[in-house]
């Protein structure tokens, strides 16, 4: 098993508010998450935001051409750690010469300046209270260049459980944050997908700033 599972588990049972997730995404979701930034043309700047244990930043790295750089963002300490590692020595982890690569290990709303083509954002929405869902999507589209691209995922049953199983408190919650989603979605989603081989299956959505 790849030490990132056991290592992510327990990051989850430390802290399911900012994990969300029992395990890493998949190899399926994570290129998923980076469709659109596989087509890119000419010299990129991504941000990713939640970082984990790399699912992402592993088929980010290979598509960055000289000139290109990934800012990856991640809360965490612990992951950070093991991401850093992976960055220095496993291989799939390699960036082309001339790509730069930046670990941050923050908040992502610490990245108050700067804009990117590309916005790879794995945070998991539905833990957080309304208002810092809201302050979170605006600093990403506020973050976004003109005409790029904020990919996001979401699991597909776990919420429709929480919404039947949980007291009248959680559903309000819950519809709260779906109408800012549904907000932000009404003005830039461009497109989606569902991720089934993934633990839970997933969406992924794709707003573009016009
Ligand atoms: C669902 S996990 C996704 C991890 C990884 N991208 C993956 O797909 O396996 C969410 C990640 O977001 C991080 N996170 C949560 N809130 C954050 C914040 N405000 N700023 C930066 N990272 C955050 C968590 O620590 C966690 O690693």
């Amino acid at each position: 098993m790849n030490a990132s599972v056991p290592l992510f588990f327990r990051q989850f049972q430390r802290d399911f508010f900012h994990m969300g997730a029992v395990m890493p995404s998949s190899r399926y979701l994570g290129q998923a998450g980076v469709a659109y930034l596989a087509r890119k043309q000419g010299p990129v700047r991504v941000l990713e935001a939640g970082a984990g244990t790399g699912s992402f930043t592993r088929e980010i790295i290979p598509l960055l051409e000289p000139g290109d750089s990934l800012d990856a963002v991640e809360l965490n300490t612990g992951l950070v750690s093991y991401l850093r590692h992976r960055l220095h020595t496993d291989v799939d982890f390699l960036p082309r010469p001339g790509v730069t690569i930046n670990l941050i290990n923050a908040d992502v709303r610490s990245v108050a300046s700067g804009q990117y083509d590309f916005i790879v954002f794995s945070l998991p929405l539905t833990n957080f209270p309304p208002p810092l869902v809201q302050e979170i999507l605006s600093l990403m589209m506020a973050r976004l260049k003109p005409g790029g691209v904020f990919s996001y995922v979401k699991y597909i049953f776990i919420g429709r459980f929480k919404y039947l199983f949980g007291g009248p408190q959680v559903r309000a919650h819950m519809d709260a944050n779906q109408a800012i989603i549904q907000s932000f979605a009404g003005r830039y989603q461009i497109d989606r997908r569902a991720v089934l081989r993934n633990v839970p299956p997933t969406w992924v959505y794709y707003w573009q700033k016009q």
